[in-house]
């Protein structure tokens, strides 16, 4: 793994300052003067979290706009690398402790995931976990099974690189599957429980993959007889 830089830190960290400042002022100018009782101290502080977090997703949003995630090899030193190791550094710090804790409810992550940039199509659903959500998209009816994993980055030794992942329409990713960077699943396909789906897979509509690695264990149901004993 390449080393994130002091430049990477100190930019990340000035961001982070920003959302707790912007935080704590919008929560005093929203709630500072309301009358709370006795439960003043939790709500200013359960308000206060939330604040801070809606911040973050907006600086968040504005530095990516600025500095775009690149998809391809990035090369050390970059702008992109730049990007990626400050996107890193968000997850790391900020977003893992929302997304990995099952604390929130399913269609609660859904908007965090799209507040993070990813694109969900309509009642598509996670309860798996995005890494990297603003190079995400799917489409309309989709569920990514229980501790799934999309992750859209390679780090590799040495090697960093990003790839979007992209979902049709009705797909199912299996419960605890992990699908790595640069994969396109088609409309109506299944990856099965448990599936590791190598990077630049490309899986067919209809498809059924399974297996570590995952190969494919159904064909599509429009695909020619001689397509399905020829390729993987
Ligand atoms: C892949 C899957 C769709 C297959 O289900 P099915 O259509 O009922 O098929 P079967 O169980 O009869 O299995 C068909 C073949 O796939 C294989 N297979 C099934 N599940 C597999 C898995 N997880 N990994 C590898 N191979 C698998 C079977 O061994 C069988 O192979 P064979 O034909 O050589 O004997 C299903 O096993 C699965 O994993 N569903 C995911 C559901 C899920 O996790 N949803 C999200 C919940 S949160």
């Amino acid at each position: 793994m390449r080393q994130i830089t002091p430049a990477q830190i100190a930019t990340f960290l000035v961001l982070l300052a920003l959302a707790l400042a912007l935080g704590v002022a919008t929560t005093w100018l929203v709630l500072g003067r309301a009358p709370l009782g006795d439960f003043r101290g939790v709500v200013l502080v359960a308000a206060g979290v939330v604040f801070i977090y809606l911040w973050a997703f907006a600086i968040y949003r504005l530095f990516l706009r600025v500095f775009p995630l690149q998809e391809g090899e990035l090369p050390e030193g970059s702008r992109a690398e730049f990007a990626a190791q400050v996107n890193i550094l968000f997850y790391l710090m900020l977003f893992n402790s929302l997304i990995r804790t099952h604390f929130l409810p399913v269609p609660l992550l859904r908007l965090v995931y799209q507040a993070l940039g990813a694109r969900f199509g309509r009642n598509s659903y996670s309860a798996g976990v995005l890494l990297d959500p603003p190079l995400v998209e799917m489409g309309d009816n989709c569920i990514i099974g229980h501790d799934a994993a999309l992750f859209c980055h390679a780090i590799e030794g040495r090697r960093f690189a990003l790839g979007r992942i992209r979902l049709g329409h009705n797909v199912t990713i299996g419960a605890t599957a992990v699908v790595m960077s640069d994969v396109s699943i088609g409309d109506g396909a299944i990856v099965s429980a448990g599936a590791v789906v190598r990077k630049g897979t490309r899986i067919g509509a209809g498809e059924v993959w399974g297996g570590v690695p995952a190969k494919r264990l159904r064909p599509g149901p429009d695909q020619p007889v001689e397509e399905i004993y020829t390729s993987p």
